[in-house]
Order: C-alpha cells, then structure tokens, then sequence
C-alpha cells in the first residue's frame, strides 16, 4: 500500500473510480462511527520514547485492566479532517496544531508525547491507509482521531509507566443532527465543563464524560446543546460541550478568552484569523451571559463541528433569537474556513497539506 512511504509521499492527481471507494451510503453521513480499514499504533515507554509506529488493522485492542486511562483517566484526544479534492488527493488541515495541543495536554497530564513530525506523520498514514473511506468531495470527511493514553498498569494515582499513541479514521457528515440548521442552545448553571486550575485549557477525556449529563438533560428538553458557564460567578461564558462560541454585534466578534477553562480549539484560532483577514474586529475577553440579549449573530466552532450558526439561545427559561441563514457571517466565515480547507480557495497561509 502507498501508506508505508508516506513520509515522502506526495499525492498523484487521479480520478477516482466508484471501485476506489468503500461501500458507503455517501449521502447520509452523520457523525457515527465507521471501522475502517487501519489504525496506527505507537507506544512509549519508561524512558519517555516512542517506538517506531505502524499500522495494523482497524480493530479492538488489549488493555491491563489497570491501565492509567481506564482507571485515572489519563488520555487526550485530538480531532483532525483529511478532504478528498476533485483531484483525487486528501487534504490536511492544520495537522500539526493539533500535534502542538496534544503536547500541551500531554504536559498537563503528565504524560510523554509524540513529536509534531511523529504525530503529523501518523495522521498522515492513517488517512492514506483509509483512504477509501474518505467521503467523495462534497459528500463529508474522513476524522481523524489521535488518542494517547496511559496504557501501562497502575493501583495507587500515578503517573501510568507505559503510554500509547493511537490513531484512527471513520468518515463523518454533520455533527448535529440538524446538519447545517441553526442550533438551539441552552445555557447550563448547574453543571459546569470546567474549573479553575483544572483542566479545562486541555483535550483530555476527562472533561467529556461529566457534560453527558447536562447534554442529555438539554436535548431531553428539545434543545440542540449546552453552553456552559463559568463555575465561580455562574455569570460568563465558557463553551458548548463539543465546541467554542462566539458572538457577533455589529462589526465586532468576540469569543471567551483561554483564561485555563476553556480549549483555544484549532477551528477558533482559524476563525479568529480568517475574521481579521475579512476585517472583522476580533476581540478575546470575559463576556457576560447578560450580553447574550444585545447580540446579531452566535456561532459554534469546532473540528468536529466546523462552524455551526446558533438560532437561539435559551437562559433561564427566556428564548433569546439571532440572525442566521444567507447573508450572515457565520456563513460567509464557514465558506471561506471550508473553501480553504476543500483547496477551493488558495491557502496562502500554508495551512493544509496535500497528500
Ligand atoms: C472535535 O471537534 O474534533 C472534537 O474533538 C469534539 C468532539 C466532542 C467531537
């Protein structure tokens, strides 16, 4: 397979045929997992080393059933898209972010990490290996999802003596069920997503699992999500369980500053750009929920998510509703971060990597 020499691997334009492809319904991904084909696998031990990754078939692995991660929940996880072009190659972007957030969260959580060439290079195997399962232009992407968790055996809490860097792929569609329709959120003050000096800043499991239940309870009640509030005055926003927030009021966007409770998330700091480069006023601050009356627009950004116009916020049983559809600027933003990462629009900024 073309998987194995991907380190110099540069993509050959070719037209693909409907054989190259795997049997897939293309028209109705969600955002579900598909097994596909290989995942890759590198494991690190007490000397803080990874070995020479590789890949192997997409299946379930074997873990000490005391492993640091299934006991302690020591583990990170990324999120990354590979685009298949008309051109027949995939299209990274930003891999090596995520790399960079993976090594900050790994440093929170006491664990080794794989370098940014290590970890780039794996994402790239992965998405070459699976390759046809990467949805036809248009039709979705293939996820790519890092893991690294401590796999060695601990009792008492430490540090776990042995780690593994594993990545695999499924092709996906929208994340929300309302696909590209506005969502409806509902802004959470029991629960809370994270506190201060804990590890809100990172993409550790641990912060995932504990929003289940505010998300069941919202969904319960019709609503699309949560948006979370800060844990100390109940009063700022922080983030909705699977994506940043921003708001719009006039020329101005603004966002939750990173202040340890909240992800910089590699699609907002995209769209932080790409709103400067259009020449948007960008600002990164406290907001108060109490703004969320005097606002155009709010939307969500994510990898899973890309970006997600927000139709209406719900805060103490009052319905607050912001512009949406055509003409607003989540979708003009949403073109232009997917242009770029379709190769539709020229990446000047040398974000994507074509393979
Ligand atoms: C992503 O956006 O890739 C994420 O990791 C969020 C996840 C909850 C789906």
């Amino acid at each position: 397979s073309g998987a194995a020499s991907s380190l110099q691997h540069a993509c050959e334009p070719s037209t693909y045929s409907d054989g190259d492809y795997a049997d897939v319904d293309w028209d109705n991904l969600g955002f579900g997992l598909l097994p596909t084909d290989y995942m890759y696998r590198m494991k690190c031990f007490k000397d803080g080393k990874f070995e020479q990754g590789q890949l192997s078939r997409y299946g379930n692995i074997e873990l000490s059933p005391s492993a640091g991660v299934l006991n302690y929940g020591q583990g990170l996880f990324e999120g990354t898209k590979a685009y298949r072009k008309e051109n027949g190659c995939l299209l990274l972007f930003r891999p090596d972010q995520n790399a960079i957030q993976m090594k900050i969260g790994a440093e929170r959580m006491c664990m080794p990490s794989p370098s940014i060439d290590q970890f780039v290079d794996a994402v790239k195997q992965t998405a070459l290996a699976n390759k046809r399962w990467a949805p036809p232009p248009g039709k979705g992407t293939l996820y790519i999802r890092p893991l690294l968790m401590g796999t060695g055996p601990v009792l008492g809490l430490a540090p776990a003596p042995e780690y593994t860097f594993l990545v695999y792929a499924s092709p996906v569609g929208n994340y929300f069920k309302e696909g590209l329709a506005p969502l409806n959120l509902y802004v959470e003050d029991e629960y809370h997503r994270a506190s201060r000096g804990g590890a809100g800043c990172v993409k550790t499991i641990s912060n995932y699992a504990p929003v289940l239940k505010a998300i069941t309870k919202a969904k319960n009640r019709g609503f699309s999500d949560v948006l979370y509030l800060d844990s100390l005055n109940k009063k700022y926003l922080e983030e909705v369980s699977s994506c940043n927030i921003f708001i719009v009021k006039g020329n101005v966007i603004s966002t939750p500053a990173t202040n340890g409770t909240i992800l910089s998330g590699v699609t907002r700091k995209s769209i932080i750009e790409i709103a400067q480069d259009l020449g948007y006023e960008v600002e990164e601050r406290v907001i108060s929920v109490d703004e969320l009356v005097n606002v155009d627009e709010v939307f969500c950004t994510g990898t899973a998510v890309v970006i997600a116009p927000v139709g209406s916020i719900t805060y103490q049983d009052k319905r607050i509703e912001y512009r949406t559809g055509a003409y607003s600027l989540s979708r003009k933003l949403y073109s232009t971060l997917v242009g770029i990462q379709m190769g539709l629009i020229e990446d000047k900024k040398g974000w994507t990597l074509e393979i």
